[in-house]
């Protein structure tokens, strides 16, 4: 053997034992019930939001490393992909489809194949950094719900429910066909009124929004329940006080941040939203209220545990996380909201 080929084997062996020292996937018995130590590469990402996009961002971070991952990501409605921002929203001006149809409405049958490409990106690299028996709970609209959780399948995650989050504060979207009857040059006056009467009170399929679908899906533990517990400290629900619901309940899968009737809030209701939380300069057009954000990373996750958000948006899932002591890491591709995510976190701690 060559003095180089010697020199190059030895600079290996010692590249290799340097590694093994850092990256550490199994514990002592000292380290049981003891959080696991924080993967050196995620220490200059820890209680932030970095810019960037977060397929890209999330390669970043070691495998098997992240408690939680809890997001809200782009709904793919018309408009809202994964280039979601608000100027270009306003700029988008009508819908070509049907009339001017309010944003978010226009009906395309590729929104939900996009969504699926997207997401199936998104999800395998969630899958690789989450810990086993780490959730993942991802929002989406009721209408590109399967195709998202589809993708979350495919990924390899277990789909252990689907949460709803219920509220009474919404618009109805459902319009009547009065302006495309008025606007149809076949009919005469006498024709229009008479439609307009046929079809008074009929309108698109669109019931009035009370709920927005959350995917709870779980990477498969290691051996059993308590093994994956006590080596990652993930894979088991709190159902301590700091859960319960309402009226001391144990959590369900309906969850609500507005107070309906005193039999379903007893139920239901994690606390309600403060109404100065989001902050009067916040600009974002989709904020979660704190409450629910914080109730859901109890429920799957203990004290300075890591959540990850990947589409942070305007910091809900940060401020969450200030709140109930718990760590985060958050990306966003738009550099205005991780402006107003600063100035909440500041805001909420002080
Ligand atoms: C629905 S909003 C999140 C709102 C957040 N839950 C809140 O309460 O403020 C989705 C966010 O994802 C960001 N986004 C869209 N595509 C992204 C991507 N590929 N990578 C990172 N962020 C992205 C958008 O800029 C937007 O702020």
């Amino acid at each position: 053997m060559t003095n180089a080929s010697l020199n190059q084997k030895l600079l290996l062996f010692i590249i290799s034992v340097i590694n093994n020292k850092m990256i550490k996937n199994t514990y002592t018995d000292e380290d049981v019930f003891v959080l696991p130590r924080t993967p050196l590469n995620l220490t200059d990402m820890l209680n932030k939001v970095s810019y960037g996009e977060c397929v890209d961002m999330m390669k970043k971070i070691s495998s098997n490393s992240i408690d939680m991952v809890c997001t809200d990501p782009p709904y793919f409605l018309d408009g809202l992909g994964d280039d979601w921002n608000k100027e270009s929203l306003d700029k988008k001006g009508s819908s070509d489809v049907v009339g001017n149809l309010p944003k978010g409405m226009k009906f395309d049958r590729n929104q939900s194949k996009k969504f699926n490409e997207f997401y199936s990106k998104v999800s395998s690299e969630v899958y690789r950094i989450l810990k086993p028996g780490g959730a993942f709970i991802s929002f989406s609209s009721p209408r590109l719900y399967h195709s998202m959780a589809m993708a979350i399948e495919d990924a390899g995650f277990e789909i252990r429910d689907m949460l709803g989050w219920i509220y009474t504060q919404s618009q109805v979207k459902a319009f009547s066909q009065d302006h495309i009857i008025e606007k149809d040059k076949r009919l005469n006056a006498e024709q229009k009124k008479l439609l307009k009467e046929t079809c008074n009170n009929w309108k698109t399929p669109q019931l009035k929004p009370a709920i927005e679908p959350m995917c709870l899906a779980v990477k498969p533990i290691e051996g059993r329940y308590i093994d994956n517990f006590q080596k990652y400290g993930t894979g088991l629900m709190n159902t301590s006080e700091e859960t319960k619901t309402g009226g001391g309940f144990f959590p369900s899968n309906i969850i609500t941040t507005d107070k309906v009737e005193e039999s379903m809030d007893r139920v239901f209701l994690v606390s309600k939203p403060n109404k100065t939380e989001k902050g009067d300069y916040n600009t974002h057009l989709s904020v979660k209220p704190v409450s629910l954000i914080s109730h859901l990373v109890k429920l799957f996750t203990k004290e300075d545990a890591i959540v990850l958000d990947p589409f942070m948006g305007s910091g809900t899932t940060a401020v969450a996380c200030v709140q109930s002591k718990r760590r985060y890491i958050g990306f966003d591709i738009n550099k205005e909201y991780i402006k107003i995510t600063e100035r909440r976190i500041k805001e909420s701690a002080s």
